[in-house]
């Protein structure tokens, strides 16, 4: 399953509240992260984040997140499915799809064969999309936080691009993404997170026979 959503959307907390307590009920939770989550993909990750690091072009980016993927999905992702854990991912596909095609401006079908190289098919079965009443609400979890990355560095009406991009997908997709409300408690957002994710792993392992 992917975790989605504008930056500053607390995607990271609610990753580790589900973690516990998908391990409290028995699961074998693996956790990582895009890009990164492998050597490559965390210098893929410096050399896209660095706030003072080179201007480039929507698609280069694009292939650049691409490589991070690819590397991931075959030498991380693959092996934890392989060994029947609960494999949790914060950002995917989506995430170019909306960052670097809708808001970003390259067609969505080259955005779509990247992603289908990159992820030779593999595709998450649940997608948790939180999301934010309020741009300004996302803004300030922004700049309390630490200082802006690149990507944060875009402005508003980027992020704009992005946040609406994400609800034409969750439009688009309505089966496999669902779209939490990020505006609770951390607790109350982690509640409706793991109901979600246990009707889904429940409709998996029905259509899977196990
Ligand atoms: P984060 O790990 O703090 O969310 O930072 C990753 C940043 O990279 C975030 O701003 C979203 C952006 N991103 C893209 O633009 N395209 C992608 O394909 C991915 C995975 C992330």
């Amino acid at each position: 399953m992917t975790f989605e959503g504008c930056d500053g959307t607390g995607k990271s907390t609610q990753i580790s509240l589900l973690v516990r307590r998908l391990e409290d009920l028995g699961y074998r939770v693996f956790a990582t992260r895009e890009p990164g989550g492998t050597p490559v993909g965390e210098a893929i990750r410096s050399l896209l984040l660095d706030a003072r690091g080179p201007e480039r072009t929507a698609l280069a980016e694009a292939l650049l997140y691409a490589a991070s993927r690819a590397e991931l999905v075959r030498k991380v992702l693959v092996p934890a499915l392989h060994e029947n854990q609960f494999v949790v991912v914060e950002r995917f596909t989506d995430s170019t799809l909306v960052y670097q095609g809708i808001a970003g401006g390259v067609p969505i079908e080259e955005i779509e064969q990247i992603n289908r190289i990159a992820t030779g098919g593999l595709s998450p079965d649940l997608t948790i999309l939180l999301d934010a009443d309020d741009l300004s609400e996302i803004d300030q979890r922004i700049r309390s936080e630490r200082a802006k990355d690149k990507i944060e560095s875009r402005g508003r009406a980027y992020q704009a691009r992005v946040r609406d991009g994400y609800r034409t997908l969750a439009r688009r997709f309505p089966e496999r993404i669902k779209v939490v409300l990020s505006s609770g408690t951390p607790d109350e957002v982690s509640d409706q997170v793991l109901s979600l994710v246990l009707a889904g792993a429940k409709e998996v392992f029905t259509r899977e026979g196990g």
